[in-house]
């Protein structure tokens, strides 16, 4: 006898979707190695609807608006079910800052963008901005304001996730999915561990990250025909910082900016943790910290708030985001009988975990993703797979 639902991955993708499915009464099993020691070990927990919003993305920040609106909804009731857990999760705002007249002509563009979207942000003085944020540096050309964005510390968020799914008896197996399992008859019907033990399953959702795509192909191997799961590893390499020592250091709001065209943010936590991050590289996740990464996110961090060189460094991490081709993810049906998705978040997995574990809700339980998830249907792929227009 094997379970409803297999998730394979228990990053805070698996885990808040395990936590939903779950409550529809299904019998749900968790695999994964190193539960939440993947993306949502480096994320900053910046809810940034707004201030992530870039040209040619208008799907995308769709989702995220409607994710960042069930935000507060969501904290509140994982917080009541993990015990009164606390997520860290508060509306702090953010600030965004030019760093020179080439970064505000950017900023310029990027506020165009999103007010023409209806997003909430506006131009506020350099002046305003230091009014805001005392510590900017003494370099800052240009500066919005987007008052409604919300941050959360990610590691709590999963911290609290795997409290409530062992209260609801959701098995977590920390053992890394080797392949996944096809019937005599084609259909994935579970998945085989890296100790060879089968974990039979009616369904199985593969929320592993940017690795999603390797569990896919060898499958394409035995099943020739099948679509792909176009996920990549994208590098982020991010620090960590200790304020809570130093009384003149007070930063209260995401300060994110432009230095020279470089994007950087500094997320400031509830006692004293600097989030400072993020390289972006097109590279494998060896999760190996370099010195040119941490000179660089540190160059350009401190270009906008000096007072950062007083801190202690006491992190260096590095991990790969699951990037897809779109920069949308894959959420709902694969197109392989048995086989969900719930992949490729990108910059935005927590940001995006309530509305994908909601749409898995929707599709486990009343049988199909609802239509505003439409843009994130993994089956956009399939054409580019099978060969596509001549
Ligand atoms: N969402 C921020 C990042 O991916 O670095």
């Amino acid at each position: 006898m094997g379970v409803d639902v297999a998730v394979v991955g228990c990053g805070i993708i698996g885990a808040a979707a395990a936590w939903r499915l779950s409550q529809l009464g299904l019998a749900v099993t968790v695999l994964d190695p190193a539960p939440g020691d993947g993306a949502t070990f480096a994320a900053a927990g910046m809810l940034a609807d707004v201030t992530e919003a870039e040209f040619g993305e208008d799907h995308l920040t769709a989702l995220n608006v409607a994710s960042a609106r069930a935000w507060p909804d969501f904290a509140a009731e994982l917080s009541e079910a993990a015990g009164g857990a606390d997520l860290a999760f508060r509306r702090s705002g953010t600030l965004t800052v030019a760093y020179d007249s080439g970064d505000r002509q950017h900023l310029h563009r990027l506020l165009d963008l999103r007010r023409g979207l209806g997003l909430p942000v506006e131009e506020i003085t350099v002046d305003d901005a230091r009014g805001l944020e005392p510590l900017l540096g003494p370099r800052i050309a240009g500066a919005t304001w987007t008052p409604d964005e919300h941050q959360v510390d990610p590691r709590r968020v999963h911290a609290a996730l795997l409290a409530v799914l062992a209260d609801r008896g959701v098995a977590i197996v920390r053992r890394r999915v080797a392949e996944l399992r096809l019937t005599p008859s084609g259909t994935v019907g579970g998945v085989i561990d890296d100790h060879g033990e089968r974990h039979t399953a009616g369904s199985v959702l593969l929320a592993a990250g940017w690795a999603s795509r390797r569990l896919v192909r060898d499958l394409a191997r035995a099943l020739p025909g099948l679509s792909a799961v176009p996920t990549r590893p994208v590098k982020g390499q991010v620090l960590r910082l200790d304020g809570s020592g130093e009384p003149g250091f007070t930063l209260s709001r995401v300060v994110r900016g432009f230095v020279q065209a470089r994007p950087v943010y500094l997320v400031p936590r509830t006692g004293g943790e600097v989030v400072v991050g993020a390289t972006s590289e097109e590279q494998p996740d060896d999760r190996r910290v370099t010195a040119g990464a941490t000179f660089a996110v540190l160059r350009d961090a401190r270009a906008l708030v000096p007072g950062i060189d007083e801190l202690p460094l006491t992190e260096l991490t590095a991990r790969a985001r699951p990037g897809s081709p779109d920069n949308l993810p894959l959420i709902g049906d694969s197109g392989i009988p048995g086989l969900v998705l719930a992949t490729g978040h990108y910059r935005n997995g927590i940001l995006l975990a309530p509305i994908t574990a909601s749409a898995l809700a929707a599709r486990y339980g009343a049988g199909t993703v609802p239509e505003w998830a439409a843009a994130a249907d993994p089956r956009r792929f399939a054409a580019t797979v099978t060969g596509g227009p001549p």
